[in-house]
């Protein structure tokens, strides 16, 4: 899901053509040790994951004593959804555009998906944050690159002079 969102955004999204991840050489794929020069496509993962996150509502989360969340008096034993798809996309956090797909917005900062930014909780946060996290985003990164080097290599077959 994370590729598809990746994808469907990608060809909507002109301003980021060019920018793609783009072939690393003449090599035939793109390898896992290729994925750290190709900063442009992160920025395309990380923002196709705060725009479509694969798991909108996480399973809910039991209140475990009366507690306080801003002007909310929750008390024990409630049972609370987090949307992490809303949270993905407030403007508090994001900014005025925070509905566009923008994978600049990534640039020259650090926010992530790794627990240590609570407007970006693709994977959830705390200690039930998803335990596969580094292994989705491996493989959301490495397939999308790929599809996009295919996509290239096709494109300069079929027609070079459109590809520069
Ligand atoms: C892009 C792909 C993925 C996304 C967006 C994603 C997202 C999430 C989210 C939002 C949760 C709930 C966290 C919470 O309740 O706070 C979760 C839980 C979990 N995920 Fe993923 N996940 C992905 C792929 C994977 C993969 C590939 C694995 C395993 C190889 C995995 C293993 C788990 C496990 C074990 C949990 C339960 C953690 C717990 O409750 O303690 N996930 N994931």
């Amino acid at each position: 899901m994370g590729v598809d969102g990746a994808n469907e955004e990608s060809v909507s999204h002109e301003e980021g053509s060019g920018k793609g991840p783009t072939s690393r050489g003449d090599n035939d794929k793109v390898e896992e040790c290729d994925l750290q020069h190709l900063h442009y496509l992160k920025m395309v993962v990380k923002e196709s994951l705060r725009l479509h996150p694969s798991v909108p509502f996480p399973s809910p989360l039991e209140c475990m004593e009366d507690t306080k969340v801003v002007d909310y008096d929750i008390p024990a034993k409630s049972r609370v959804y987090v949307s992490i798809w809303s949270v993905g996309r407030h403007p508090k956090y994001w900014g005025d555009d925070a509905k566009d797909f923008r994978p600049e917005r990534f640039k020259n900062n650090d926010v992530n998906f790794n627990n240590a930014h609570m407007e970006f909780i693709s994977f959830g946060a705390g200690g039930r944050i998803c335990q596969g996290m580094s292994l989705a985003n491996a493989i959301v990164e490495l397939f999308y690159a790929n599809l996009m080097h295919a996509f290239e290599t096709l494109c300069m077959r079929l027609k070079p002079s459109a590809c520069v």
